[in-house]
């Protein structure tokens, strides 16, 4: 399959989000975390790069998003920023650097878009509303994010699909619906909806405006966004809503186990790869 060269590729910007969804052209969003990886998930032509807090559990080793810290992702957008991407930078804010106060939010959003972020990214319906309507009248995009929200792991239990059971409490159907109203009156550019049943992600697509960004809610969202260590296989478990579309943690053990066989044996370095 050929990819679509860089050069012929124009920036993704925020208004290109709602123009999708205009036109029904599916966005594709993955995560990256460093520049190598943003140059190359970029060359492939995805539309938006989330540099996502499930750094903390795919890089940092965590159990959940919770440690993640400002300052981890601040780091995390400048090296995925240095790559000039021509998809969408989308900068997460992590736990506990958004919901103290609108101002604590709309600060820490300052600082994720001074290291390169196009557009911002927090978790939260109903209760966030405020919150990302403040960050969106200094002109900073937000990404909206609800359904599973890693950061609410102990609410929930657990990283548990959400909307399966009717009702307002949070977690609820109905609820559900409310915080993806929320989400777009306060001026979220898009939103994430993840872990949800099918047909509830359905019934939000076609009842909001700004476009939905599906992990884990079927295939009827306007997009879709998967953690670039899933794509790539790099995860040693393969979770339902998640696929490997190539064998990298294999291809990554075989390699090191060809390279310390070689060095065992003598052959590497050859003396064609020898200064003389
Ligand atoms: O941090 C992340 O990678 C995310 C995606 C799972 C949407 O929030």
């Amino acid at each position: 399959m050929a990819s679509v060269p860089l050069v012929d590729r124009q920036k993704v910007t925020v208004p290109d989000l709602l123009r999708m969804k205009g036109l029904e052209e599916r966005i594709t969003m993955i995560t990256a975390y460093d520049a190598t990886f943003a140059r190359l998930v970029d060359l492939a032509g995805v539309d938006m790069i989330l540099v996502g807090d499930s750094v903390g559990m795919v890089v940092q080793g965590e159990a959940n998003t919770i440690p993640v810290e400002l300052d981890e992702m601040a780091y995390h957008v400048r090296l995925v920023s240095r790559a000039k991407p021509t998809a969408l930078i989308v900068g997460d804010l992590p736990f506990g650097s958004y919901q103290v106060s609108p101002q604590q939010a709309v600060e820490s959003s300052i600082r994720l878009m001074k290291e390169g972020a196009e557009c911002v990214k927090l978790e939260g319906g109903v209760v966030m509303a405020e919150t990302i309507q403040t960050i969106t009248r200094v002109d900073i995009p937000v990404v909206g994010h609800i359904g599973l929200t890693p950061q609410s792991f102990h609410r929930m239990g657990g990283h548990k699909v959400q909307g399966k059971k009717s009702g307002f409490e949070a977690g609820g159907r109905e609820r559900l619906l409310e915080d993806a109203h929320a989400v777009e009156q306060a001026g979220a550019c898009a939103v994430v909806v993840e872990g949800v049943p099918r047909d509830l992600a359905r019934e939000i697509t076609q009842k909001l405006s700004i476009p939905t960004i599906g992990i884990g809610a079927g295939p009827d969202c306007d997009g879709q966004v998967l953690v670039l260590h899933d794509v790539l296989g790099l995860s040693e478990l393969t979770l339902k809503f998640t696929k490997h579309y190539a064998d990298l943690r294999n291809g990554a053990i075989r390699a090191t186990e060809a390279f310390i066989q070689e060095v065992r044996d003598g052959t590497w370095p050859d003396d064609q790869h020898s200064f003389h």
